[in-house]
């Protein structure tokens, strides 16, 4: 036996360090793209518009080798691709903005040079597919600074407008078609039945009928009409998300966001499903599901409902996307992860961070037959499919010259008529409101009086948004008060309502509520206003004849307390950019239109309310769904 046998030791090392080295050529083989084939034809008829759609996914798909199949499911965070040219040998299909991921600077044309660098490199590409670049438009382009910052859809939802809801997305959509990105995370089709859950703003509504008509609304405004889509759409998070449990979430930072949502047939055919069928019928053109468990089975391994319930029964043929990180998250390994959410029917998985390992398990699951190629070939249809109607392969790529639709002042006065339209009236003694322009003295006080990034909220640039007057091109509300009265008018301004003089005034407003928060960060026992604005209210009764409120709120606040104490109330909502729509209904430039989109609890006791009203203790909520006292222009 040759000496090297002799030691025991040896006969162990040796061959494991062959049995390991043959494993990690393995590994990174599974892990690199394979060698390029040569380019198909400039004429081949995927590449012609002339073609039909369905020609043309046909002649590509039969072009694509396994692993540009699997490079097509891929959805990437921008931050996670270090090397640009990945975007290329790995066939990378989608990439995302997500968490406020921007470039700096953070500008409408450091956008578009920023996805026009990443569209280049995926056009280089041996087949040329376009990528799909995706952002969260939750209330206009707005992680871009100098976007206009629509009302967040719980105003929206007020509005009861679908007119106005498919301009707002119409205008939106042009935002960030001028970046040259095609596809947005909305509209959110969310329910929410307990408002102490941290997204409620971020829905419509508690009301199934109202949830699909405005999401209708926001999908063709964003879409466009018949078959070719300016900017996919994506109605989310699917599906009974807003009605999971206090207490369950699955994150152990938050209470209810992620959480457990009771299943039963009844909620699942006349709640939750209604929303998605209609915007089906509209042509939504891709779906995602959302971070919540459906009575125990996580939402993205779901096979009932997404291939039985949305593919089968509603007919959706969009692409169906996970959420972040979301495949992965319940499952002892990745590879595990993928094979259940893939074969449950999701066609794109939002990673959002690690493709070259992607690229290794959906290589062994394909090649093992976890994953059957028919369901690769199924996803990549779907997603080429709306790569075709969104006429990528014609418009990869935006130009400056179209930078300047950002921020028009077109954008900026339907966002105006959004808010005025969105403010709920829900308390009006002796008809305070309106408020005549040439009145003599109003003092003004509140942490989001002067405040644009409380008025806009979360999503804002940022992704859990800032508190304070940052927001460039932005109007507070106390400047749209200014602009709004006469110059006869005396205004005094105090954040605190700490003011000099003795002499009272005849009507004090107070602008107070919320700061910012995004998803589970913003679940709350008790949402109610903070100590520093409860306190202003009292020096401001103090000082005025009459006190106004104006809630600044992603959701209906516990006041049931406080309420008999105030004159009047008005809940804004998180009006985003244009603070001057609040002062046109205040001061009656425009009527008071709004309605509640959701009850408003008397008590957190009360929580959660059924989608007819009833609420868990028995009692009665302090207004219901649909209230709000309408007034006449001045
Ligand atoms: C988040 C949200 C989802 C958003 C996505 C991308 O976790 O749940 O609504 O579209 O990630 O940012």
């Amino acid at each position: 036996m040759p000496i090297y046998f002799q030691t025991r030791w040896l006969r162990v090392i040796v061959p494991t360090f062959v049995v390991l080295l043959v494993l990690a050529i393995g590994i990174a083989y599974l892990r690199t793209p394979q060698a390029t084939l040569e380019k198909p034809p400039q004429d081949a008829p995927y590449r012609l518009s002339s073609s039909s759609i369905d020609v043309r996914i046909e002649d590509l798909l039969a072009r694509m080798t396994l692993d540009e199949k699997i490079g097509q499911m891929a959805l990437v965070e921008k931050n996670s691709v270090h090397d640009v040219d990945d975007i290329a040998s790995y066939g990378i299909g989608a990439m995302l903005s997500g968490m406020g991921a921007k470039p700096e600077p953070n500008t409408p044309s450091g956008w578009l040079n920023m996805v026009g660098s990443f569209q280049r490199s995926a056009l280089s590409s041996r087949l040329g597919i376009p990528l799909l670049y995706g952002a969260d438009a939750i209330h206009g382009h707005s992680n871009v600074f100098g976007a206009t910052m629509f009302p967040h859809m719980i105003g929206l939802g007020a509005t009861r407008d679908a007119d106005l809801v498919e301009r707002v997305a119409r205008a939106t959509a042009e935002e960030m078609e001028a970046t040259g990105i095609y596809w947005t995370y909305s509209p959110n089709l969310d329910l929410p039945r307990d408002i102490r859950w941290g997204r409620t703003y971020e829905a419509f509504t508690d009301d199934p009928t109202l949830a699909g008509e405005l999401g209708a609304a926001y999908v063709r405004g964003t879409q466009g009409s018949g078959s070719s889509m300016n900017v996919i759409a994506t109605a989310k998070h699917y599906l009974g998300i807003g009605a999971m449990q206090w207490g369950s979430s699955s994150n152990k930072n938050f209470k209810i966001d992620q959480g457990r949502t009771p299943s039963s047939t009844a909620a699942l055919q006349e709640e939750y499903l209604p929303p998605y069928r209609a915007v089906v019928d509209a042509g939504v053109g891709s779906v995602m599901i959302g971070l919540n468990s459906w009575d125990g089975t996580w939402a993205s391994y779901d096979k009932n409902l997404i291939t039985g319930s949305l593919k089968g029964d509603l007919g959706f043929s969009g692409f169906v996307i996970s959420d972040w990180y979301a495949v992965y998250e319940h499952s002892f390994t990745q590879y595990e992860g993928l094979v259940k959410s893939i074969n449950a029917g999701v066609d794109m998985v939002m990673l959002p961070f690690d493709y070259k390992g992607f690229l290794m398990n959906m290589r062994l699951a394909v090649k093992t037959g976890d994953i059957p190629q028919a369901r690769i070939d199924d996803a990549v249809r779907r997603i080429l499919r709306a790569k075709f109607q969104a006429g990528l392969f014609e418009r990869p790529l935006a130009s400056e010259s179209e930078l300047s639709v950002i921020g028009s002042s077109e954008h900026h006065a339907i966002a105006r008529e959004a808010v005025s339209k969105s403010l709920v009236l829900l308390k009006n003694d002796q008809d305070l409101l309106p408020l005549s322009p040439k009145m003599n003295h109003l003092r003004i006080a509140g942490s989001a009086a002067d405040n644009v990034g409380r008025q806009s909220g979360a999503w804002t640039v940022e992704w859990r948004g800032i508190d304070g007057n940052w927001l460039e091109g932005g109007t507070s509300i106390l400047q749209g008060i200014k602009n709004a009265v006469s110059s006869s008018t005396t205004v005094e301004y105090d954040r605190e309502a700490k003011f000099v003089s003795a002499k009272r005034a005849n009507v004090g407003i107070a602008i107070v509520g919320e700061k910012p928060y995004a998803e589970g960060w913003g679940d709350d026992a008790n949402p109610s206003l903070a100590k520093e604005d409860l306190e202003t209210i009292d020096r401001l009764r103090a000082s005025c004849d009459r006190v106004i409120v104006v809630l600044v709120s992603g959701r209906p606040l516990m006041i049931a307390d406080k309420i008999n104490d105030w004159d009047a109330l008005v809940e804004a909502w998180l009006p985003g950019s244009e603070g001057e729509g609040v002062a046109d209904v205040l001061f009656g430039k425009q009527p008071f239109v709004g309605k509640l989109p959701l009850p408003w609890p008397a008590s957190v006791k009360q929580l959660p309310i059924s989608v007819d009203g009833k609420t868990k203790d028995g009692t009665k909520v302090l207004f219901p769904r649909g209230f709000g006292i309408h007034t006449e222009k001045r």
